[in-house]
């Protein structure tokens, strides 16, 4: 299993040009922790720029096409992210999955179209609170890594360490309520179990990370569960401050 924890800040629809500050920040940081692997995906707008200025850590995308080009006003292609500095993206969030109706299928292939492109993927999945309340949540994210992440095919020439999946609870998300380690370990247990009938001998390769309120205060217990491989950091992520205090979480700091 690729051992560094992977933490990253998903800043959503945050961010202009003014907040390239906390990302040279937060690069200044991730610098001093040689065993932790930092990224940011700020909005399509700074990736550019942060890419340029931010060397210590990855920038990535917060979704993209299916398709490397056409008539698809206002979509951004894979091909497109890694052309302006991107090295990862982000496919599946909830929220785009709820407020613009992304299935499990066009989630996958938006996946199998980042790594054509040569990118690392982070492939989320998460139950609604309705659907735990009623005692499904294990089969709700089941199925969704069954039938979202890329197919074997689709890996096969991909490096370990390029795919992650990340659980993040829906009702956890921005709620401040954070999931109880002991269900973050069994779902990750759970997705463990998916991602080995869907890759074999290359399962090892993928990390899970948790998502969902994560912050200064809970990163070190959540991050410390069993096979939790790094976090997906939203609202802590959005300055260098909070997002440093995660990383620390996560490392040991050098020099
Ligand atoms: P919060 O950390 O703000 O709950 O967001 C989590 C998330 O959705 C990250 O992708």
């Amino acid at each position: 299993m690729s051992s560094s924890p992977y933490i990253v800040g998903n800043w959503k629809m945050n961010g202009t040009r003014a907040m390239l500050a906390e990302a040279r920040a937060i690069n200044r940081v991730a610098g001093r922790y040689a065993g932790v692997q930092v990224a940011l995906a700020p909005p399509f707008t700074l990736i550019q720029a942060m890419a340029d200025e931010a060397q210590a850590i990855g920038v990535g995308g917060q979704d993209c096409h299916w398709q490397a080009k056409g008539a698809h006003t206002g979509d951004i292609s894979a091909t497109m992210l890694a052309d302006c500095g991107a090295d990862f993206v982000i496919v599946g969030h909830s929220e785009r999955r709820k407020d613009h109706g992304e299935s499990d299928a066009m989630v996958k292939a938006k996946a199998e179209a980042a790594l054509a492109a040569g990118l690392g993927v982070i492939v989320c999945v998460g139950e609604t609170l309705e659907e735990r309340d009623a005692g499904q949540a294990e089969a709700i994210v089941a199925g969704q890594v069954d039938n979202s992440l890329p197919s074997l095919e689709a890996i096969a020439t991909v490096a370990d360490g390029r795919i992650s999946v990340a659980y993040e609870p829906v009702w956890a998300i921005g709620t401040g309520r954070v999931a109880e380690v002991a269900d973050v370990i069994s779902m990750h247990k759970a997705i463990r179990e998916r991602v080995v009938a869907a890759y074999g001998d290359r399962a090892p390769g993928v990390r899970i990370l948790y998502g969902g309120s994560v912050n200064a205060e809970n990163a070190s217990s959540l991050l410390a569960a069993d096979g939790v491989g790094g976090a997906l950091v939203g609202g802590a992520s959005l300055t260098a401050e909070s997002f440093a205090a995660i990383i620390a979480a996560a490392g040991v700091a050098e020099g």
